[in-house]
């Protein structure tokens, strides 16, 4: 067997030994009464009986162990002009005067702070301060309108929100204080305190009684100690997109997460304390949790913040400029980044303006890594490009290249081999297994490793409606796939109303409840379209109530403007076309992936249950005068 193999094998049949192995390398409390607790499937707990303190992993240990100058984390702001780099010492400083900022606001242990904040170092502090005192951090993406955050706020029940006074986006100041009083406004829910960081390029106007400045909150605190908490006890939880308008929270526990993503650093990621690893996502979303917070400071790496674009911060070379600058070893961002830079610099004429000889392996995920996209970095670049399949619930990756175990020769267009952990396979509708090569469900075997969500917040009920009721026995991933001869997994497209833009994971049910809101509107679909950049894009179809005199194209530059007030910018709803009617069955089911195939140009039969096969023309027309459709049927 393969060193891979062997590892592999061992993670599923001697589980709890190599688990515990991994959470050796952590600093526990009082260790865990066990790996693992199975007494209550579907639901399991990872070491429960442990108790730990995640920041005290993140930030004291590396301070009390030798690490206390080495940068712990490097902002890197093109929009702001600013660049500054923070010890490890300074962080963990940082980190528990704001945790003793917190607690002075009321923040007690257990209760929950939703944290709605651009790219700044401030927003890594507020996440770490919370799980020093043992708080339960959301973060809430700062792309996303009020209702939105709204939403978040309502589920979380927040004592304290952290926000800032604006966001850069290129060409743009976004004020996010107007954002939160909207949504505070919009929610039942009401919070205590705001507590807001001032940034130079925007003031905001404080509610007196309610909301504290930053600094004046920081001058009159006093740095707190870590609170010690249960290993599975909430860290944090992230709101994900569902198939409705309500997004999920996924929860993520202690002593799982910070396990789980030690091992990935070494298993996956091959970085080793010292070296320096970049993650251009965003804290908003789960990569941005995981490796830019989290999983560099738990093993002692420097993590890069950076807040700009692939392109247009200046330009094409932004990327290579950080790397250079900041002797980057590792680089995770997504697919569509690096398309952005391969449409502005094919040749890739800025990358020899840059020296990379620190630069050791590029990690793709978040979209499915498209093979061209994979050559073009891998012959540009030289290093190995790993593509990585993971999702917001699982918190770290399912399906990589395990370079820090193995490496395995690349196949562009698959994520590789299945990551230690986890035991996956490919079901069929009636949950029977199928075949090396045939396209099926991808679910994971129970139990889930650690770091996975042990359940969403406040509906256990929803977690094992969604994900475990499907295939007994199994978490069901909501993703189509395959896996080949050769034990390589090839993910190919969600198997629900999720689509995903620009590597942003978006609910098309959610838009469609917007639109079908704007009192004009019968009914309508939104489907997401293949785009060369962005990967998939939403277009909205609507067919407009009987006697509705106002010109569609009115209609529809409103609808467009609705989805970014009420989801937000990051939706990035542009074409809405107006239609008689939508393709149905007879049934009444609305016929969303064959308008979707028409859109693609990609072949489709029409269902020997469609209603009237001449909608299917109506539709064609419509997705063609969007630009899209090359209609095959
Ligand atoms: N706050 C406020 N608005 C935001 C935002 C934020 N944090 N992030 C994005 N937006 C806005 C953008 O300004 C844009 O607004 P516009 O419609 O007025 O232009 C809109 O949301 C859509 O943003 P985006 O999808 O990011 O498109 P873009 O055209 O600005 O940039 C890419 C395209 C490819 C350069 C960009 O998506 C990118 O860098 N992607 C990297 C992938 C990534 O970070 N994925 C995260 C998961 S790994
Ligand atoms: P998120 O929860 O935002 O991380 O999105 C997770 C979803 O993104 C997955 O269920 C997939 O549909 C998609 N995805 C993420 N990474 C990959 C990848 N490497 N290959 C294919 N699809 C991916």
């Amino acid at each position: 067997m393969s060193h891979y193999q062997n590892t592999y094998r061992r993670s599923l049949d001697q589980r709890d030994a190599y688990w515990a192995e991994q959470a050796a390398q952590l600093h526990w409390d009082r260790p865990w009464d066990r790996v693992l607790d199975d007494s209550r499937p579907p639901f399991y707990r990872w070491f429960p009986g442990g108790r730990l303190n995640t920041c005290y992993n993140a930030l004291d240990r590396h301070v009390d162990g030798g690490r206390a100058e080495q940068a712990a984390l490097i902002y890197d702001s093109p929009l702001a002009g600013v660049v500054k780099s923070y010890s490890y010492r300074e962080l963990r400083d940082a980190v528990a005067l704001f945790a003793g900022a917190l607690r002075q606001q009321g923040v007690q242990t257990g209760d929950r702070v939703v944290i709605y904040m651009p790219m700044v170092p401030e927003a890594a502090i507020a996440m770490l301060a919370c799980a020093r005192l043992g708080a339960v951090h959301s973060v809430v993406f700062g792309g996303f309108a009020a209702p939105e955050l709204a939403k978040r706020i309502d589920d979380a029940q927040p004592v304290l929100i952290v926000s800032a006074s604006c966001g850069l986006e290129p060409g743009r100041t976004i004020a996010y204080k107007p954002l939160l009083d909207q949504a505070i406004e919009l929610s039942t829910h009401k919070p205590s305190r705001c507590i807001v960081l001032q940034r130079p390029q925007c003031a905001a106007s404080l509610i007196a009684g309610r909301d504290v400045d930053w600094q004046a909150a920081l001058a009159s605190a006093t740095p707190a100690d870590c609170v010690s908490v249960a290993a599975t006890d909430p860290l944090y939880v992230l709101y994900t997109s569902g198939t409705t308008g309500k997004p999920k929270g996924v929860v993520r526990d202690h002593g799982g997460h910070a396990v789980s993503l030690v091992h990935s650093m070494n298993v996956v990621y091959d970085t080793q304390p010292g070296e320096v690893f970049w993650a251009a996502s965003d804290v908003g979303w789960v990569v941005g949790h995981a490796y830019i917070v989290y999983a560099p400071l738990l093993q002692g790496c420097t993590t890069v913040m950076y807040e700009g674009k692939p392109v247009g911060t200046p330009d094409a070379g932004a990327f290579w400029r950080v790397i250079a600058q900041h002797r980057v070893k590792t680089f995770f961002t997504a697919p569509t980044a690096f398309r952005a830079i391969k449409k502005e610099d094919p040749q890739g004429e800025l990358l020899k303006q840059y020296d990379l000889s620190a630069f050791k392996a590029l990690y793709l995920a978040g979209e499915r890594s498209d093979p061209d996209t994979i050559r073009w970095a891998q012959q540009l670049l030289k290093v190995p490009v790993v593509d990585n399949w993971w999702q917001t619930e699982l918190g770290w990756p399912a399906i990589a290249n395990c370079r820090g175990v193995e490496e395995k020769p690349v196949k562009p267009g698959s994520a590789s081999v299945a990551v230690p952990g986890y035991d996956i396979r490919v079901l069929d509708a009636e949950g029977g297994e199928l075949d090396a090569g045939e396209i099926g469900n991808l679910a994971i075997k129970l139990p889930l490793p650690p770091g996975t969500l042990p359940t969403l917040w406040n509906n256990e009920a929803g977690y094992r409606d969604t994900y475990l009721s499907r295939y007994p026995g199994y978490y069901l991933a909501g993703d189509a796939g395959y896996v080949d001869e050769d034990g390589y997994w090839w993910v190919m497209s969600r198997i629900d109303d999720i689509i995903n833009v620009a590597g942003h994971r978006l609910s098309t049910g959610a838009m469609e409840e917007v639109l079908a809101g704007h009192p004009d509107v019968a009914e309508c679909a939104v489907i997401g379209v293949a785009d060369a950049l962005k990967g998939q894009l939403p277009v909205g179809l609507v067919v407009l109530k009987a006697g509705v005199s106002r010109s569609p194209e009115t209609v529809c530059k409103e609808l467009v403007e609705r989805v970014r007030q009420e989801i937000g910018a990051v939706a990035a709803l542009k074409q809405v076309a107006v239609v008689a009617r939508l393709p149905k069955t007879r049934s009444g089911k609305v016929l969303r992936a064959t308008m979707r195939a028409i859109a693609d140009g990609a072949s489709y039969n029409a269902p020997a249950t469609i209603d009237d096969p001449k909608t299917l023309e109506e539709i064609a027309a419509a997705l063609h005068g969007l630009g899209y459709a090359g209609a095959k049927g």
